[in-house]
């Protein structure tokens, strides 16, 4: 059960947690006090933008102290380093023989953690394989079921099966975000997961590409020989790795297409 903690000797009335909060929580008593019942309180979606906005540390959420919180700091990125993470970020297809250190991995999936989530569900969560028998047979998973499709699909079981490979390639790793089965927006949690931890990884210098196939296969129903836990289902998966490549530019991509309406 959520607990909130409003310490009204700190608090200054100021109203910015009571229009903060998305699910209308807090409240002003006819004193101007700030306020809230436990029954609104059964509404909390836990996504801490109360504790987040104060500025005065008054309130508490499920007994994590305001002071024990990461303090907003304004350090703008440059034009050049917000060009660098968002261009400069590509689909990485050539490996280096080497796992990614699960340092480095745990820092981008704590970055990831502040992916959105609808209602703050926090749904999200990874499956990590590596090893290249393991990988070898995720692989010949997918290229076997594609084998049996008509055309581009076809192909790229058959480029499998004769040495290539356009499934995985070559990457030591890929990790999967797994969605609750039977929630209407896992897909869409994980694709914002996901999306957040390619950015985190690139810059750390690890290099991913979005898993289409594999995915596709697993939409599917094919059996990929993972331990997927009850109740979850892969939604979304990056092939992770060092690059073996260095792009020296940034290519470029279709102007905004953006329609106002007013
Ligand atoms: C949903 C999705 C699935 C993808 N699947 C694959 C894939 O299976 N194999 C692959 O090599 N690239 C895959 N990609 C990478 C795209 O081809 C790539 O993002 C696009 O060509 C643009 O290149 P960039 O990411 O370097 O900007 C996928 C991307 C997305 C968003």
């Amino acid at each position: 059960m959520t607990s909130l903690e409003l310490d009204q000797d700190h608090c200054i009335r100021c109203g910015r947690c009571i229009n903060a909060c998305p699910q209308r929580i807090l409240g002003r008593k006819p004193n101007g006090s700030i306020d809230f019942s436990q029954g609104a309180l059964a509404r909390c979606i836990r996504c801490g933008h109360c504790v987040a906005i104060c500025p005065k540390g008054a309130l508490t959420l499920n007994h994590i102290s305001p002071a024990d919180l990461q303090l907003m700091e304004n350090a703008p990125l440059s034009d050049t380093q917000r060009d660098m993470l968002f261009k400069g970020r590509r689909s990485i297809r050539a490996y280096r023989d080497e796992p990614v250190s699960r340092e480095v991995l745990n820092k981008a999936l704590e970055e990831a953690r502040y992916a959105p989530t609808a209602s703050n569900s926090e749904q999200v969560e990874w499956l990590l394989v590596e090893g290249r028998e393991r990988l070898h047979d995720l692989a010949s998973r997918v290229a076997d079921w594609m084998a049996t499709l008509p055309g581009r699909y076809q192909q790229v079981g058959e480029a499998f099966r004769s040495g290539h490979d356009p499934i995985l390639r070559g990457a030591p790793g890929i990790i999967f975000a797994l969605g609750h089965a039977a929630t209407p927006w896992n897909a869409l949690d994980c694709t914002a997961a996901v999306s957040y931890l390619e950015l985190a990884l690139h810059s750390y210098g690890v290099g991913s590409c979005w898993s289409g196939f594999v995915i596709a296969a697993a939409n599917n129903g094919v059996d990929l020989g993972l331990p997927i836990p009850e109740g979850r289902k892969i939604c979304a998966g990056l092939m992770i790795g060092y690059p073996a490549v260095a792009y020296t530019r940034i290519p470029p991509r279709k102007p905004v297409r953006l329609t106002v309406v007013e």
